[in-house]
């Protein structure tokens, strides 16, 4: 068993219809949000349109920034920083997957300890900037796969140099993660498919990375796999049961918490050969 620190701060609210109380819980946290999520024209502009009414009935501000890509830019992250800080936003909410997640992550931190996003990234024997702290993030998860929605972590993509990697910062933690099952009912069975690969991969992958021994943490990640599979073989016949996409929800979230790895810290290095192989003609 190894040493380590673990918490985990973020507030999960938890349950089918609790979208709706995305604007009294932005009210503890700032004034004026920028929601940042991916680009208008798919299947999310209708949570979009709820998140927006929930905003203006609790009379918080907003902005929309909706050119977050999957596998997020360095690039567009800048663009977002600098229309955060023109337009004085003090928190911000993640609407999307693990790409907005991420790349909301940046936008906070970085925003407010300055520099460029790509400064604060893990860069073979860089020392990356450090960041100073960060303004509030609410995140809202719209599929389960990265974990990202109530972690630390976060990946980003840096178009210029064709380099991929992560920092990680306990002042990134989101202050609640907002799971409303009702909403992952709308991933199409494709995108279902890869992101239930992407938990199993991530519970896989760091079960056999290491030597090091805790019982817990892999009778823990036994555990998730188990309900990832079983849970699997459900959604693919029903995209809509809640109660399935409830216990994949929370596969997401503790597949990547730390909590399957107390103890036992391993690696991802499967993950970590995804961007050479899918952008080898990039
Ligand atoms: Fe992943």
């Amino acid at each position: 068993m190894q040493n380590f620190n673990w918490n985990f701060p973020t507030q999960l609210v938890y349950g089918k219809g609790r979208l709706n109380e995305v604007g009294e819980i932005a009210k503890n946290y700032g004034k004026k949000a920028m929601v940042a999520t991916y680009a208008r024209g798919g299947f999310l502009d209708p949570i979009i349109e709820r998140v927006e009414k929930y905003l203006t009935e609790a009379g918080i501000e907003y902005i929309l920034f909706t050119g977050i890509e999957p596998n997020p830019r360095a690039q567009t992250i800048d663009k977002a920083i600098e229309i955060f800080k023109a337009e004085n936003c003090d928190l911000v909410i993640a609407l999307g997957g693990g790409s907005v997640i991420d790349g909301s992550k940046y936008i906070a931190a970085t925003a407010f300890s300055g520099g460029k996003s790509w400064d604060y990234v893990v860069l073979g024997d860089r020392k990356p900037r450090e960041y100073t702290g960060a303004y509030p993030i609410i995140s809202i998860p719209t599929i389960s796969a990265s974990g990202s929605e109530c972690n630390a972590g976060g990946v980003i993509t840096n178009a210029e140099t064709k380099e991929k990697s992560f920092s990680r910062s306990a002042y990134r933690y989101p202050k609640v993660g907002i799971l409303d099952p009702e909403l992952l009912t709308s991933v199409p069975l494709s995108v279902t498919k890869d992101s239930t690969i992407d938990i199993f991969s991530h519970l896989i992958e760091h079960y056999l990375s290491t030597n090091a021994e805790s019982e817990f943490a892999d009778r823990i990640t036994e555990g998730i796999i188990l309900t990832l599979k079983d849970n699997f073989n459900k959604v693919i016949n029903n995209l809509e049961d809640l109660q399935v996409r409830s216990e994949l929800a929370l596969c997401s979230i503790f597949g990547w918490s730390g909590l399957q790895a107390l103890g036992r810290v391993g690696s991802i290095p499967m993950h970590s050969i995804e961007m050479p192989l899918r952008y080898s003609t990039w």
